[in-house]
């Protein structure tokens, strides 16, 4: 059974911090299967990345920032054990940072912008939620030939077709976790 997870650089991280990010990714289990070229968001694609937040303080912020410039999309895999998504969720840490030993601790910064409000996270990296998560987020970020390197043909149709048909981005949510774990099959990629 394959396990994994989606993870994106945000835009903020330069190079150098890239390869400090994922030596600290690798040090803490996690082998990266797949790094993305380096792409932009629309602002479409953004807020449908983040449409469960809409209405948030943070919101207009969070879709600034990540559309302010390329991220970079990462598959990843827990080499020694299950609950990626969890497990790397954990490591990434709280949205503000302040989680001692996580990523964002060490390398997010926050910011209250020059005309007032509420303090923009910059904290460098997001980590899906959930496995359907994984799914609508790579759908969104990785070209088709990409998906198609990534994962194996039914799970690019069970992206396109069944989890993230309607326009809205919704997920219909029909397919358990366990059915959808139990199909996928991630190629290795050697980077
Ligand atoms: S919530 O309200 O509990 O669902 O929020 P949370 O799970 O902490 O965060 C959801 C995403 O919003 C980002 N976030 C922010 N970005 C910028 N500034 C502020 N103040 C802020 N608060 C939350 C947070 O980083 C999550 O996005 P990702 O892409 O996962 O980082």
């Amino acid at each position: 059974r394959q396990d994994f997870t989606f993870a994106i650089l945000k835009p903020d991280v330069t190079d150098k911090m890239r390869e400090q990010i994922l030596e600290d990714i690798r040090t803490n289990g996690f082998e990266i299967v797949y790094i993305g070229s380096p792409r932009r968001y629309t602002e479409e694609e953004a807020k449908k990345h983040y449409m469960e937040h809409k209405g948030k303080p943070f919101y207009e912020g969070l879709v600034q920032y990540i559309i302010s410039g390329e991220i970079v999309p990462l598959i990843l895999r827990k080499t020694d054990s299950r609950n990626a998504v969890e497990k790397f969720k954990k490591l990434v840490g709280k949205s503000d940072g302040s989680e001692l030993n996580t990523l964002r601790n060490r390398y997010g910064v926050s910011i209250v912008p020059y005309k007032g409000g509420i303090n923009i996270q910059y904290n460098k990296i997001h980590a899906s939620d959930s496995m359907p998560i994984v799914l609508r987020e790579a759908s969104l970020v990785f070209t088709d030939e990409e998906l198609k390197n990534i994962f194996d043909e039914d799970i690019c149709l069970l992206i396109k077709e069944k989890l993230f048909l309607q326009d809205d981005g919704i997920l219909k949510g029909t397919i358990g976790i366990d059915d959808l774990l139990k199909s996928l099959t991630l190629l290795q990629k050697e980077i």
